[in-house]
């Protein structure tokens, strides 16, 4: 939900920042003057100042103009694949996992190993689709797992068999329940002879993951990515997983997607890999995202091959837009240019105006705070 700086809500309620954060250790919550806190933490702390707090969502205004709470008939809906985030502690195996099966090699080409990024995969099992999202286990990377969450179907979380349950394992357990994503556990690295499985269970029972074969309902899968061991069933579990879900969005209406991943190219300009997530994104299509907008220029799927077109739960990189957006803003089809233009321009103003009250707001506090 909605956020709130330490700050600011000292300033609505009339209090100094550190009466605020007296009172927010009270509640066993660690923040400065400059961290959010979120909207229920705020609320009892206003209450505790015998005040009503009303938290005014500023976004909405402007994202309105795209229905996102537009609810499609259900009989414009159709099935779409799964969209699952691999996730885990840094080194795990996420990115091996993910290249055992695409029976690809992704790793090798990363600078030193690690994924900076997230990088998106449909693949075919069966006759059927699955689309991949990769995450990075190194703790800086918080907010993209946290985002892989939210745009995903299924989490797949990777525990090295040799390591066990550590805090980014933790972490991405907390996200996927957070979303109410179900969560398949892949205890990976089992041809290692210090693999230990029962060791993994224990520690997963202790984090209310409980296996099925220990009497619970989390689905375990042994696997060895080095080795391609596991991995079908492992497929397999996916599959069924996502067939319990009945996913489906509709395919025929202006593309709604997420940003999983941008950058800017000497030579091809602003590149973006957009998640589609409702209709369906086409060459041509007039987009905004965050500050930017634009006319797709051209679509390339996952394999760098050029598509005209791309429906839901598809991952795609786009060009043609006027900057790089950020990772996890929302892309939107608009009608024409104008109204694209119009809420750039707006996200723009709404962003300037946020920077403008957020230095206008430099106290006594916060000159003591840099001392
Ligand atoms: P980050 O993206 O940096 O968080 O790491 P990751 O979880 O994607 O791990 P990655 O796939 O890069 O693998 C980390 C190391 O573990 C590499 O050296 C892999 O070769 C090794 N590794 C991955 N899977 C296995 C496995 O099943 N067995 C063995 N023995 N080594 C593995
Ligand atoms: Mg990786």
């Amino acid at each position: 939900g909605q956020n709130i700086i330490v700050r600011d809500l000292a300033d609505k309620l009339g209090v100094n920042a550190s009466q605020i954060i007296t009172k927010l250790i009270g509640l066993g919550v660690m923040a400065n003057q400059n961290q959010n806190i979120d909207a229920d933490t705020a609320a009892i702390v206003a209450d505790e100042f015998g005040k009503t707090l009303v938290v005014e969502d500023e976004k909405s205004d402007v994202d309105d103009i795209f229905d996102l709470d537009h609810e499609d008939n259900p009989k414009d809906l159709r099935q779409r694949p799964p969209v699952v985030t691999v996730m885990g502690h840094v080194d795990h195996g996420k990115t091996s996992l993910l290249d055992a099966i695409r029976q690809t090699k992704v790793t090798v080409s990363e600078a030193g190993g690690i994924t900076q990024h997230i990088g998106a995969y449909s693949v075919n099992v069966d006759d059927k689709k699955v689309v991949f999202l990769d995450t990075p286990g190194h703790e800086a990377f918080t907010s993209m797992r946290a985002r892989g969450a939210s745009i995903t179907d299924i989490a797949i979380l990777v525990v090295a068999a040799d390591d066990g349950v550590m805090p980014q394992t933790i972490e991405a357990i907390s996200h996927a329940k957070a979303a109410e994503v179900p969560i398949i556990v892949a205890i990976n690295k089992i041809d290692k002879p210090t693999a230990n499985i029962d060791r993994i269970k224990q520690e997963l029972v202790e984090n209310d993951l409980l296996p099925e074969d220990w009497g619970g309902e989390t689905i375990t899968v042994p696997v060895s990515a080095r080795d391609k061991t596991g991995i079908d069933e492992l497929l397999e579990m996916i599959l069924l997983v996502a067939e319990m879900q009945e996913l489906k969005a509709n395919p025929n209406r202006n593309a709604v997607g997420t940003i999983v991943e941008a950058q800017l190219d000497k030579g091809m300009g602003p590149m973006a890999t957009v998640l589609v997530q409702k209709g369906t994104l086409k060459v041509g299509d007039m987009v905004v995202s965050g500050t930017s907008s634009g006319r797709i220029r051209a679509m390339f799927d996952d394999k760098g091959k050029r598509v005209k077109k791309v429906g839901p739960s598809m991952p795609v990189v786009i060009l043609g837009l006027s900057e790089v957006p950020n990772a996890g803003d929302l892309l939107y089809v608009a009608d024409n240019e104008k109204i694209a233009r119009n809420y750039a321009q707006r996200k723009k103003e709404q962003l300037r105006e946020e920077q403008l009250k957020s230095r206008s707001k430099v106290s006594l506090e916060d000159l003591f705070e840099k001392i």
